[in-house]
């Protein structure tokens, strides 16, 4: 029996009691089997959440790359490691094999080098879905470089804070993008960024939609030529364990984003674990995680963890729906996918589609499949189960964070037995707890809670870049010696767990985490706003979506109210990014405050999802005669 791939209930059941009893010994266990060490670490963990300081395989030595890469080579080496589909149908697919990406890679790491690029330098990442972004996540890695890569859905506003904040040497980016029928001029979003990012000394850019660009004599490059010239050999830079990998932004409940830190050693055998267990990944199969590379999901589950195992992973540039609705299906079918992984929002859109766009294809080469980033209402679950797995695929609804790394609750298919809306059980080495308001754990089966994480793993983010007093408030300091996550879950009877939803100001929307601050700052920008409080209300597609409540500085002055709307998105468009823009806004007198003159957000989330039966006590307000007026001219 192996802890690294479980494939019964009982061993489940093994293999999870040893890693709660012997959690250093079973992830050491793992780590030497599983991976390629330069030098085996001095101690396997070391940790103190007060501080917090958490270190896995102390003074281990290793490349990342090597591991997902260079020792495939000898048995792996004409296997696809990235199967990247383009946007546009009519392109051909490419099919990178672990020989190609091994050249791909240290080209482009030599690039960065003679770019002046050493370890430890933050390398900003602002590309589409191409195979190039793979390539730059890795070639960063090879040489020790901590890469940003930041989604390129993002403005150029919020492009230039994830810049500076990580004081970037350089960024890598490509003339446009396509995005269904759409082209977009990602190059002159980066030049609108650097206007204010003096610390950015080059930019390399990818041509791919060979659009006219301006290029800034001294600062950008074209690539290609570069790598035409670059050796496609180089040795990877020997990292410590503890090295940083990379930083990815997540929203935070207050103002900045999160550049939230991830080390080497503990992530790569975190993520290859989960991997394997949680998509039960087998030599010849085709994996395709539909996340953009831009978020956690895609790092974890798109390049770290199925190239760490070898697997072939799907990379698409496109969108779901582009030609049509039925693209996901005819990319199954056309690349015979065995696991596929998506959002319940990709979901939730595709099943109001004409069912005929799924049954056209044969899908009958999947086995497992996935879902990820907010939770998965029953009806979208029987729906995936129905019409896309035919009821012969395990759904593993799997809960996990940016921060966390890697997948931390789900079910192992073909083990676990499935249950609609629950992501079940926590993967070996994970102890969850569900803790009361007074701080105290809950024990037992049907119960509720705040979810939080009572041991570390080795996949869990370090720290907040440049702040590591926030990442101490913000994820230790709810509850003593406990990572705490942010979201409320409940135990059902067997001990199953479901999240529940975000406890904190942090909204999904489409499975994108938005934090409300930001998106209230960009709007108190507009001159005519003097406050704003948003909330996030029921959707059917985005699972939640945005309810701005606006308060403005002169009610007269600003007669045409639609208009404002627009211009009010428009801003928030180009602080944040179009994901941020609010579906309603409704413009008030006056926002609900409590005496210390804290906005009552749980009040206007009521109204806004017209659950305004049990408003709860209102009497603490000091101005409760504003809820009235607010309730009266809720939009519909
Ligand atoms: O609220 C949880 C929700 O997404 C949050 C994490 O968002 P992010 O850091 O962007 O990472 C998303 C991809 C891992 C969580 O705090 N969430 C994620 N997966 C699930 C989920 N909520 C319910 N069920 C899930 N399977």
């Amino acid at each position: 029996m192996s802890n690294y791939h479980i494939k019964s209930f009982d061993e489940y059941y093994h293999v999870y009691r040893k890693s709660v009893r012997e959690p250093e010994n079973f992830w050491e266990e793992v780590a030497e089997e599983h991976f390629l060490w330069r030098k085996k670490w001095d101690k396997v963990l070391s940790w103190d959440f007060n501080k917090p300081e958490i270190k896995w395989f102390e003074n281990a030595k290793l490349n990342i790359t090597e591991n997902c890469i260079d020792r495939h080579l000898h048995i792996r080496s004409d296997k696809t490691a990235i199967l990247w589909e383009p946007n546009d149908p009519n392109e051909p697919a490419e099919h990178i094999t672990y020989k190609d990406l091994y050249h791909r890679v240290n080209k482009f790491a030599n690039v960065l080098k003679s770019q002046g690029i050493q370890k430890g330098d933050r390398v900003c990442i602002y590309l589409p879905m191409i195979p190039e972004l793979a390539v730059a996540v890795l070639a960063c890695a090879r040489i020790g470089a901590i890469h940003s890569v930041v989604f390129a859905g993002f403005s150029s506003t919020a492009l230039a804070t994830r810049i500076n904040d990580s004081t970037c040497k350089m960024v890598i980016t490509s003339d446009g993008s396509y995005r269904g029928s759409k082209s977009i001029d990602l190059k002159g979003i980066v030049d609108a960024a650097l206007e204010d990012c003096p610390g950015v000394a080059s930019v390399l850019v990818v041509k791919r939609i060979d659009s006219e660009i301006n290029m800034k004599e001294g600062r950008d490059q074209w690539v290609q030529p570069l790598l035409d010239e670059a050796s496609d050999i180089c040795t990877p830079e020997i990292m410590d364990a503890e090295d940083p990998l990379f930083i990815l932004y997540t929203s935070g409940s207050t103002g900045r984003p999160k550049g939230m830190l991830h080390t080497t050693g503990g992530y790569m055998v975190y993520t290859a674990y989960t991997f394997k267990n949680v998509f039960q990944y087998r030599e010849d199969d085709v994996y395709w995680c539909t996340a953009d590379v831009g978020w956690i999901t895609g790092h974890s589950y798109i390049i770290y963890g199925p190239l760490a195992n070898g697997a072939t992973t799907v990379m698409f540039e496109g969108v779901p729906s582009y030609p049509d609705s039925g693209r996901f299906w005819e990319i199954v079918q056309k690349h015979k996918v065995n696991q596929f992984y998506t959002a319940p929002t990709a979901i939730r859109a595709l099943a109001k589609e004409d069912v005929g766009l799924v049954e056209k294809y044969d899908l009958s080469s999947l086995k497992v499949l996935g879902s990820v980033g907010e939770p998965i209402n029953e009806e979208a679950w029987h729906w995936y189960d129905n019409h896309v797995g035919k009821k012969k695929c395990p759904i593993v609804d799997t809960w996990w964070q940016t921060e966390t790394g890697g997948i931390m609750v789900s079910p192992i298919p073909f083990v676990t037995p499935t249950k609609p809306t629950y992501a079940t059980l926590p993967m070996p080495g994970i102890q969850p707890a569900l803790m009361d308001e007074n701080g105290e754990e809950v024990k037992g089966n049907q119960v509720d809670g705040r979810l939080c994480i009572k041991f570390p793993w080795p996949g869990m983010a370090r720290s907040v870049w440049g702040d590591h007093q926030r990442f101490k408030d913000t994820y230790f300091s709810a509850f003593e010696n406990k990572y705490f996550t942010g979201d409320g879950a409940l135990r059902d009877e067997v001990g199953y767990y479901r999240i529940t939803g975000r406890v904190d100001d942090v909204i999904i929307v489409s499975g994108h985490n938005l934090g409300t601050a930001p998106i209230e700052d960009a709007i108190n920008e507009h001159p005519a706003v003097a406050e704003s409080a948003i909330v996030g209300f029921p959707h059917d597609v985005k699972g939640n979506a945005l309810y701005g409540y606006v308060m403005l500085k002169d009610i007269g002055e600003y007669r045409d109210r639609d208009n404002l709307r627009k211009e009010i998105n428009q801003q928030i468009s180009d602080k944040i990014g179009p994901i941020a823009k609010l579906d309603k806004i409704q413009f008030v007198s006056g926002l609900p405050k409590t005496r210390s003159g804290k906005i009552m957000r749980r009040i206007l989330r009521k109204i806004a999802s017209k659950d305004t039966a049990n408003l709860g006590d209102t009497s603490t307000l000091l101005n409760p005669d504003v809820v009235e007026k607010i309730m009266e001219d809720v939009l519909v």
